[in-house]
């Protein structure tokens, strides 16, 4: 069981990252793309799936943020990675904001991983 929540979520992890990624290389490239109706369906269904596997591997490895600090600098990377997320596909004002939000979330993203891997906050000690 534990696995294959760990599988699901590592898989839902890749998809939402190359979904990102596609969508903040059409905000830069070609923005029209980005109000597609699946555009705008299918990431927060896949988002929420990651989120609720997240919630099943805490439980079933009965360690949780605000207890575990890996766990803690997860839920805050993946806050902070929806936010620039948003920022950097729709509420950014100019398109230098929306690419700085970009980069922001993408590194966000990039330490969540690091994070997950080494089971540490600060992953490069
Ligand atoms: C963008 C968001 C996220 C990404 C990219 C991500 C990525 C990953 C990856 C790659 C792993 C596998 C690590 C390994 O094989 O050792 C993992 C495991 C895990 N993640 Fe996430 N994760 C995210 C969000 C979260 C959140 C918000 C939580 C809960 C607060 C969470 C809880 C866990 C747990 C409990 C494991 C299992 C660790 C283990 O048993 O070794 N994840 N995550």
């Amino acid at each position: 069981m534990y696995l294959a929540l760990k599988h699901t979520h590592i898989t839902f992890a890749v998809l939402s990252i190359l979904l990102f990624s596609l969508r903040g290389f059409w905000m830069l490239t070609t923005p029209e793309k980005l109000q597609r109706r699946w555009v705008k369906i299918v990431p927060h269904i896949i988002d929420t799936l990651l989120l609720l596997s997240a919630i099943a591997l805490t439980v079933s490895i009965n360690q949780y943020p605000f207890t575990h600090d890996w766990l803690t600098a997860k839920l805050l990377g993946l806050i902070a990675y929806i936010v620039l997320g948003t920022i950097a596909l729709k509420r950014g004002k100019t398109r230098n904001i929306r690419l700085l939000a970009l980069l922001m979330a993408l590194t966000c993203v990039a330490y969540i991983v690091w994070v997950a891997f080494k089971h540490s906050a600060l992953p490069w000690l």
